[in-house]
Order: C-alpha cells, then sequence, then structure tokens
C-alpha cells in the first residue's frame, strides 16, 4: 500500500511539467511574435527611401499655403545638356519668373552653367541627387519620381510637366500657362498596344494584366498626382522586379530571337 503514494506525485509532477512547457512555449511566442512586428515594420519604412519624411511635411503645408501665382514646374529629363537650350531660353524670356520653376536631372555631376548652357534661366538647376539612368529601365522613373519630388518641396508649384532633351514648346507661355492653369486635370499619354510584349506574368496581381498600357512619360500632372506618384510603394518595386531592357539579338540564333516576341504578344487575346 505505501508503495503506490509516489503514483499521484508523480502525475502531478508531469502536470506541472507541462504547464511550465505551455508558459514557456507562449512566451516564446509572444516575442517572436513581437520580434516580427518589429521587423515588418522596419522594413516598410525602410523601402521607400523618399517617401518618408517629404510625405509627412507635404500634408502639413496647406494645400494654397503659398504666396504670389501658382507655378508650372518643368522637369527635364536629360542625358546631359539641354542642346534646345536656347528655344528653351527664349521661351522663358517672355514668362513671369515667379510663374514658373525649372529642375533638371542630369547625369550625376554635370552642372549647368555658362560652359554648358546658352540659357541662364538653366543655371544650377540640376538636382544634387541624381542618379545614373539606364534607358528605358526603371531607374529612369526613379529619376522622374525625384523631379518631382523635389519640385513638390515648393507648394507653389502646381503643375509638373515632365520634359526630355529633345522636348521643345509649341506655343509661348502665357498660353500654356493659361491652357494648364485652366484645367484640374493631369494629361497623361495611355494605350492599349497590342503588340506591346513587355508585360510580365509574375507583375500580376499587384499590376493586373487588363490595366497594363503603354504611353509615353511626357506628361503633365497636378500636385495631387504628382504625390500619389511619389510615395507609391506598390508599382514601383514591381517595375524594378520585372522592368529590363531586353538583351540584344543573337544574330547566332537567327529566328530564334523572334520566337520570343511573338510568344509574348500571344499574351493578348485576338
Ligand atoms: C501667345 O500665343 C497665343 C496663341 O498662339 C497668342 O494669341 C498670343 O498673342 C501670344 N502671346 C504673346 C505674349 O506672345
Ligand atoms: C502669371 O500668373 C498670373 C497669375 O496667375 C497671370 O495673371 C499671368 O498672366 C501669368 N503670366 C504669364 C506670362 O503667363
Amino acid at each position: 500500500m505505501t508503495k503506490k503514494t509516489p503514483a499521484p506525485v508523480l502525475v502531478r509532477h508531469v502536470i506541472w511539467f507541462g504547464w511550465k512547457l505551455v508558459i514557456l512555449l507562449s512566451f516564446a511566442l509572444c516575442f517572436f511574435a513581437l520580434l516580427r512586428l518589429h521587423f515588418s515594420s522596419e522594413n516598410s519604412a525602410s523601402s521607400s527611401p523618399n517617401s518618408f519624411s517629404p510625405a509627412r511635411a507635404r500634408s502639413q503645408i496647406s494645400r494654397d499655403n503659398f504666396h504670389g501665382p501658382p507655378k508650372i514646374a518643368f522637369l527635364f529629363l536629360a542625358r546631359l545638356n539641354l542642346p534646345l537650350d536656347f528655344l528653351w531660353g527664349s521661351f522663358f524670356e517672355n514668362a513671369d519668373v515667379a510663374n514658373f520653376s525649372i529642375y533638371i536631372h542630369s547625369a550625376p555631376g554635370f552642372v549647368f552653367d555658362e560652359s554648358t548652357s546658352r540659357s541662364h534661366f538653366l543655371y544650377n538647376r540640376q538636382l544634387t541627387d541624381s542618379i545614373q539612368v539606364v534607358w528605358g529601365e526603371s531607374s529612369m522613373i526613379e529619376a522622374e519620381r525625384l523631379l518631382l519630388a523635389t519640385a513638390l518641396e515648393d507648394p507653389a508649384n502646381q503643375r509638373f510637366v515632365l520634359l526630355s532633351d529633345s522636348c521643345v514648346p509649341l506655343y509661348n507661355f502665357s498660353y500654356i500657362y493659361r491652357y494648364l492653369m485652366g484645367s484640374s486635370r493631369s494629361f497623361v499619354d495611355s494605350f492599349l498596344d497590342v503588340k506591346d510584349g513587355r508585360y510580365h506574368p509574375k507583375m500580376s496581381p499587384l499590376i493586373p494584366k487588363g490595366k497594363w498600357r503603354k504611353g509615353s512619360q511626357w506628361i503633365s500632372l497636378v500636385r495631387s498626382h504628382a504625390e500619389v506618384i511619389v510615395d507609391d510603394e506598390i508599382v514601383l518595386p514591381v517595375f524594378k522586379n520585372f522592368c529590363k531592357r531586353r538583351p540584344p539579338l543573337d544574330t547566332s540564333k537567327g529566328k530564334l530571337n523572334i520566337v520570343k516576341t511573338s510568344k509574348a504578344t500571344q499574351l493578348y487575346p485576338r
């Protein structure tokens, strides 16, 4: 009989050990969850280097908190200098200096001054934090985003016009000023190019195939749309992953080069 007494003690020990294990496990889970929360918030903050403080700073500026007339921001995306600077010079000559601002994204380190430009309007208007741009890749979008972000810092800038180094003004300043300010819309080129094979199926679902459009990047935006582009954290990362220039044609492959392209166009229903 006396030999049976240790049994309940043993059971109690097992139960107590089980409880300890459960408590320990839940502590470990809580700690793990905390760690995950910490790191995921840190990641989402670091993945948007362009949008953290400017966005907050901008939201603190009242939309109409500026003196003087609203400005058009002319945003030039240049390879180096602006070959048509003399044309732009006479264009800006007939403008009111209070009505516009100029920003230029050029090769890093390139300076617009007397030795590189024929128009004083362009002197020292280049961004100081410009990046190396590969034509046709996502770095081009990043350069445009830098231009928009810098121009957004001036609350007087109310229209944002992206221009290439080969764009020319077709109308005088006052006509363009009245035209853009007279409309509350952005002007964007967008069409469905059925022969285009640049859509990558892996872009889905963030960029659905049905929403894929082609268009020139030389656009005019109102302030709220410029903000959408600068604050975007969804579309640009997808472009960074999948927007790559096609490798150059390999002449030794002959027709094999073409097979790839025709497969891509088959993505579109006829
Ligand atoms: C600007 O162009 C418009 C339309 O072409 C014209 O009517 C107007 O007189 C011009 N303004 C100036 C200041 O040249
Ligand atoms: C400059 O802006 C003012 C106010 O918006 C406008 O009345 C004037 O016509 C503009 N000047 C030019 C040259 O467009």
